[in-house]
């Protein structure tokens, strides 16, 4: 077998060509660069942390779509965690996904954090004062100090286009980079060309829609367009049984350096690092009410990352 066939890079190259251009790549690019240069030349890790659900459009001036399950609480906790041990982050975001900085805060913060004494003054409810003040302070921070880049997008199309342009960019930073990708990306999409363009009719019966399949770009990604960079992919599975056999056969089959394997309903508790050096089961602290499993979790990464960079004798 070809290595291009091993690779699917056929079906990648038309997956792109017949994706729908992103509108505004010209400013993704230029700030990409800038982050990059900047934190590169300053001696920081930068990390892409993928974030949220992928959606299907199943029509081209979108009404309805296929939505991929994810809040983008790990991806956000991840961020955070990243953050505070030093690295430059690209949140790659679904646009309505949890925040960094903003998991304090209740789910309606304009509605419930704010009050009008009267009606020129806004202020804020003293009883979320600090959660507010820390998300606001925390942030601007991330952001002044060029540690934070954040990028949204909503399908498929544009999520599969912005980490390919984020993996090239960061190319040179070679071993100092990462990718940690907790985004759940649709396996399946209608092609953009035989896509209807509006919106589809209902009334006659039942709906026939045929999805072909999303090229898995791990593959690529390792071995294309970011091959010295450090990866952590993700395997969720709603059956606890085959979940560590699904990581450990996607491990082998995609090259990454580790997967985090979580099953659904106890995703927030613990997750499985699956690598060639053995499986470790993460938790948060019980004694500690405000723990979460990101804290042991990236810090476990981090120490990864580390040794990976040492081997690499950078
Ligand atoms: O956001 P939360 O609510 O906090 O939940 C977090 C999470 C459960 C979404 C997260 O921890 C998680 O598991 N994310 C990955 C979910 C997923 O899509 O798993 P998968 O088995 O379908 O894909 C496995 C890996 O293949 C992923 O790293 C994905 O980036 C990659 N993939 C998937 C499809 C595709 N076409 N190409 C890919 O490269």
């Amino acid at each position: 077998m070809s290595s291009i066939s091993v690779l699917g890079e056929d079906e990648v190259s038309s997956f792109f060509e017949s994706s729908p251009p992103l509108k505004n790549m010209e400013e993704i690019v230029h700030k990409l660069n800038g982050f990059i240069q900047l934190n590169s030349t300053g001696g920081r890790r930068i990390v892409c942390v993928t974030s949220g659900g992928t959606t299907v459009p199943l029509e081209q001036r979108c009404v309805r779509y296929i939505d991929n399950f994810s809040s983008g609480n790990r991806g956000a906790a991840s961020t955070e965690n990243f953050v505070k041990a030093g690295y430059a982050v690209i949140f790659l975001f679904r646009r309505g996904t949890c925040q960094p900085y903003c998991r304090s805060l209740p789910d309606d913060p304009f509605l419930e954090c704010f009050q009008f004494p009267d009606n020129t003054n806004i202020r804020v409810h003293a009883s979320h004062a600090e959660a507010v003040k820390m998300a606001v302070m925390d942030q601007q921070a991330a952001v002044a100090e060029a540690r934070l880049l954040k990028l949204p997008f909503t399908t498929i199309y544009e999520y599969l286009q912005m980490l390919r342009l984020i993996a090239t960019a960061m190319k040179d930073v070679g071993p100092c980079s990462m990718f940690y990708l907790a985004a759940a990306v649709s396996d399946f999409y209608v092609p953009w060309k035989s896509m209807v363009e509006h919106k589809i009719e209902s009334g006659s019966g039942p709906l026939d829609i045929r999805l072909a399949q999303v090229p898995k770009m791990l593959s690529i990604l390792r071995t294309n367009w970011a091959p010295k960079a450090f990866c952590i992919s993700f395997k969720l599975e709603t059956d606890s049984k085959i979940l560590i056999e699904k990581a450990t056969k996607a491990l082998q089959k995609y090259k990454v350096h580790a997967v985090v394997a979580n099953e659904l309903s106890t995703r927030k508790e613990e997750v499985v690092v699956v690598s060639s050096s053995g499986n470790v089961v993460v938790r948060c602290n019980s004694e500690k009410p405000e723990s979460i499993v990101e804290d042991n979790l990236i810090r476990l990464i981090v120490d990864r990352h580390s040794t990976y960079i040492k081997e690499f004798g950078t």
